[in-house]
């Protein structure tokens, strides 16, 4: 079957791309392609408007397209949609009086700009939203895009970065989430073990498109090998304050009937907050795991 669909991208800098007039439900081989290819062309963010979610399948086959789905295994039971432990929620709602889903209230600015779980080995590749509730305001997604964010670096600042190694750390990350939330507890011994830190890259090559970017999630990393603290934090905040500017970013607007999908690679997010006493918001998330980085 023909497939007749239009596409927008979603920032100046050519990261992001919204697909419409594609349903989710009618996925084929022609429509996969299209699909996954203008996912790896445009930085690793891809937007559908309008999906009626009739079947959870649908979802998950849509999702594995672009890699192995995660089973939550970490997450409590009660968060999985029923039937389907691929299937996270994520939001403000209640049944009989307590959350079924994850609920984490996003900070306002500064934004907690991150991709998911790169103190994990293997990173999981990517994630993919699907929104079932939204409030009227607030509660967005922001993305910024990190190839085309290496890409507009100064050839000085290129060369001064290429080969950096910085360690990602989840206790870091702990100790930053206590600062801004006293209540959260220390990470346990156990969990230290279990992610103890680990060298990245600072300049990342995509497994797939061998496109250079920036791995920036500022609030995993510890530290830049070789650097004092103070230089090593100088530098980049100094990098994330480039790559977050307003041509390598995007905010999604979230609408029941959205779905979005990104790089954990190749892509930054952060949530925004909403005034989740007024208004329920509500996702599905499924996580997948893939090829890993390397070095540039
Ligand atoms: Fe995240």
């Amino acid at each position: 079957m023909e497939i007749r669909i239009d596409t927008r991208t979603l920032t100046p800098a050519g990261f992001g791309i919204e697909i419409s007039g594609f349903d989710m439900s009618r996925l084929d081989n022609q429509s996969s392609q299209v699909l996954t290819q203008a996912f790896l062309d445009h930085g690793g963010l891809l937007v559908l408007r309008d999906q009626a979610l009739e079947n959870p399948n649908d979802l998950c086959q849509f999702t594995a397209l672009f890699g192995e789905l995660e089973n939550n295994e970490k997450y409590d039971p009660r968060y999985l949609l029923p039937d389907y432990p691929e299937i996270l929620r994520i939001g403000n709602t209640m049944e009989n009086g307590q959350h079924n889903a994850l609920f984490i209230r996003a900070d306002p600015s500064p934004l907690l700009w991150h991709c998911d779980d790169s103190f994990r080995h293997p990173q999981p590749m990517g994630s993919c939203l699907y929104c079932v509730q939204a409030p009227p305001s607030g509660g967005e997604t922001g993305f910024a895009g990190m190839a085309a964010a290496y890409e507009g670096l100064s050839e000085t600042m290129k060369s001064r970065i290429d080969g950096l190694v910085t360690i990602h750390s989840y206790d870091h990350l702990n100790k930053l989430l206590r600062r801004r939330n006293p209540h959260r507890p220390p990470l346990s011994h156990a969990m230290k073990q279990e992610h103890p830190p680990v060298r990245r890259p600072l300049v990342a090559c995509h497994p797939i498109t061998q496109r250079k970017s920036l791995y920036l999630p500022l609030c995993h990393i510890e530290s830049i090998e070789g650097m004092t603290a103070t230089e090593g934090e100088a530098l980049l905040e100094e990098l994330q304050a480039h790559a977050i500017q307003e041509r390598y970013t995007y905010f999604q607007q979230w609408r029941p009937g959205d779905l979005v999908l990104w790089d954990n690679r190749c892509t930054l997010h952060a949530p925004t907050p909403f005034d989740d006493e007024s208004y329920t918001r509500l996702m599905y998330r499924l996580t997948v795991t893939g090829r890993q980085i390397s070095a540039a």
